[in-house]
């Protein structure tokens, strides 16, 4: 019996995850639960999962929630350190970080203190501060399971293979609502329309970084973290079909892909079980599925924001906690309406340009660089 805490059981990955929890109670006890503020949901799923311990984002949130369910023997978490209580909850053996942004880093550190199995959904912490996430995996006897998709599929295909047999990775994506979108239309897009992702069902914040196709490039700067590669190792295939989930190429020319259905629940599943592999009561992906695959180069001239990632990859050091921290106010701007969709690159090449640049920097000063990124875009929203 494994024993799992969600940090974000109330989102799109949250959900997916209890769904897997649910299809296996022998096998997956839920012992923590965390929402920022949409308590009726995490009240409905504390009647059906009986956690050990919840946590919400503040005070108000957790009064809410104790008028609209029985909290007799739960330990419920608010403010400050919330998200950390739980991630090191001392009954959880999993700690699933699939919060939106960057809320989970300090968590998902302590997770990893606390020597827990992490199955990672949320890119952010990576991109903000990967070489300090992956220098803390190091020192403690902690675990680390890729859940985004490709990085699952990248993980998935790496098994068995010596580490220096790893050539190049192909990290592939839809392409997003706009792969087609002639540049001139850009500037009309509507959060409506960004929201819209032609193949996966995901909460809004990457719904819109599918569309800028900055969530590849947070991606990619994930990818060099979790798997030890230069920037220039990585190649982004747009794979509109979005069945092959990304692929691995060895230093004898081998190319192994992993294929699947676009449905999150096969990832979580695979970090919770791993290293074995057991049924589900998923669709088969089915031969006319792989009928046709077709791949092609982003266009990085209509998606600049993928441009910028790239050029943030391959500084390292400070630049991805100021691109990820320019873009999440960039983001929450565009959705509500104050700026364009073309805006959004835009401020955050412009933050990142001015940055004060650092090449190891340290948790703390990662910290102050992602307040300064924050307080910059909002001026320039
Ligand atoms: N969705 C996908 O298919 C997918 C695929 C791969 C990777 N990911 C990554 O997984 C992460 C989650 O994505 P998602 O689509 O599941 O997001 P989502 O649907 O927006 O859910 C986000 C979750 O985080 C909680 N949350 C938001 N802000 C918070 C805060 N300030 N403090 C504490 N909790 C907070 C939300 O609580 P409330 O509901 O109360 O607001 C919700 O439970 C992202 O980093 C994303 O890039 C997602």
């Amino acid at each position: 019996m494994k024993r799992i805490v969600i940090l974000g059981s109330t989102g799109s990955v949250g959900t997916s995850a209890l769904d897997v929890a649910a299809q296996r109670p022998d096998d997956f006890k839920i012992v923590g639960l965390s929402a920022h503020r949409n308590v009726r949901l995490l009240a409905e799923q504390i009647r059906r999962f009986a956690p050990l311990a919840v946590s919400v984002s503040d005070a108000p949130a957790a009064h809410e929630l104790a008028a609209a369910v029985d909290l007799a023997g739960i330990d419920v978490f608010s403010g400050r350190q919330s998200l950390e209580r739980l991630a090191t909850l001392p009954e959880a053996d999993i700690v699933l970080v699939a919060t939106a942004g960057t809320v989970s880093l300090l968590p998902t550190l302590a997770a990893i203190d606390a020597g827990k199995r992490i199955a990672l959904a949320n890119k952010e912490p990576l991109v903000m501060a990967g070489s300090i996430i992956m220098q803390r995996l190091r020192r403690s006897r902690a675990e680390l399971i890729p859940v985004d998709s490709e990085h699952s599929a990248i993980f998935q295909c790496l098994q068995g293979q010596p580490r220096a047999a790893l050539r190049r990775i192909y990290l592939t994506g839809s392409g997003g609502p706009f792969r087609t979108l002639p540049a001139k239309k850009f500037a009309a897009v509507t959060p409506a329309m960004a929201l819209r992702h032609p193949k996966w069902s995901m909460g809004r914040k990457i719904s819109i970084d599918s569309a800028t196709l900055m969530n590849k490039g947070l991606e990619l700067i994930e990818a060099c973290c979790l798997f030890d590669v230069a920037e220039d190792q990585v190649e982004i295939i747009v794979h509109p079909e979005a069945i092959v989930h990304s692929m691995v190429e060895f230093c004898d020319g081998a190319v192994m892909a992993h294929l699947g259905i676009t449905d999150m629940r096969l990832p979580i599943q695979y970090a919770f079980d791993y290293p074995c592999r057991r049924g589900n009561h998923l669709p088969p992906l089915g031969r006319t599925a792989m009928a046709q695959l077709t791949m092609s180069a982003p266009d990085l001239k209509r998606f600049p924001c993928l441009r910028i990632a790239r050029d943030v990859a391959r500084q390292a050091g400070t630049a991805g906690c100021v691109m990820n921290a320019a873009n999440e106010v960039a983001v929450a701007a565009f959705l509500s309406g104050t700026i364009k969709f073309t805006d959004i690159p835009r401020i955050i090449g412009k933050i990142v340009n001015r940055h004060a640049y650092a090449a190891h920097p340290s948790l703390a000063r990662i910290l102050r660089l992602d307040a300064w990124a924050r307080r910059e875009a909002e001026q320039l929203c």
